[in-house]
């Protein structure tokens, strides 16, 4: 019987509950991996830059339970926070983002619990990013769960600006000079500016390889 990991209680230990974020990051990773490689076989043509993964710490995820308002427990853990397991996926172009996004909302085996198009709206700070919260099937010996994992899709100037807009919050603990706050808002809309001119750049260079053939 398929069971989600919260129903599925009690969690017995911290070490359970990473011993099945990372294999559902492990799942995830392959079957993007998976995609980049079949597309560049299909379309001589990566979509994926990079991708990194990672678990979340019990210290941030306390932390965040917390700024939530619940107790730390391991059930809370496991329903409250959609980013125990993180994956961010790098892309050249925005086109890409949609056309992975896509690619993964039509796998049978993955579930889609929440979009968030910080693309189609960013944030007030400026930062753009997709992002899907998903459920993948973690296969166990005597049971099979299904385990949520954040997904974030970028591009790579978006991912350069999210860094440093997330090494001054951390700085300045949220409360950043506005000068640099404005700063890092024009930056954005520079990066957006770069993201759509090197879009249509590409397009305009494979139709002109197109026409040689
Ligand atoms: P948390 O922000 O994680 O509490 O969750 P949420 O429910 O608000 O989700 P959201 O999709 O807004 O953010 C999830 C993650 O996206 C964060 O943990 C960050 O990694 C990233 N993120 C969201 N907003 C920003 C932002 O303004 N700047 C940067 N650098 N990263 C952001
Ligand atoms: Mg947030």
């Amino acid at each position: 019987m398929k069971s989600t990991l919260e129903r599925e209680n009690p969690v017995a230990s911290w070490q359970e509950v990473t011993l099945v974020y990372n294999a559902a990051l492990k799942q995830v990773n392959t079957k993007l991996e998976i995609l980049n490689d079949e597309f560049q076989h299909v379309h001589q043509y990566n979509p994926i830059e990079h991708i990194k993964s990672r678990i979340k710490t019990s210290e941030s995820i306390v932390k965040k339970l917390k700024r939530y308002g619940y107790e730390s427990t391991i059930e809370n853990m496991v329903k409250y926070v959609n980013d125990i397991a993180g994956i961010r996926v790098i892309c050249s172009f925005t086109s890409d983002i949609y056309r992975i996004a896509g690619m993964i909302r039509n796998m049978s085996d993955i579930r889609v619990v929440a979009i968030k198009d910080y693309i189609r709206n960013p944030k007030p700070s400026g930062y753009k990013s997709y992002h899907m919260i998903v459920t993948v099937p973690v296969f166990l010996s005597d049971r099979t769960v299904d385990v949520k994992v954040e997904i974030q899709i970028r591009t790579v100037a978006m991912d350069f600006w999210a860094s440093l807009e997330h090494k001054m919050n951390y700085k300045f603990e949220g409360n950043a000079p506005e000068a640099i706050r404005k700063e890092l808002i024009e930056c954005a809309r520079m990066v957006s500016e770069l993201d759509d001119r090197m879009l249509s750049l590409n397009e305009e260079i494979q139709a002109m390889g197109e026409d040689e053939d």
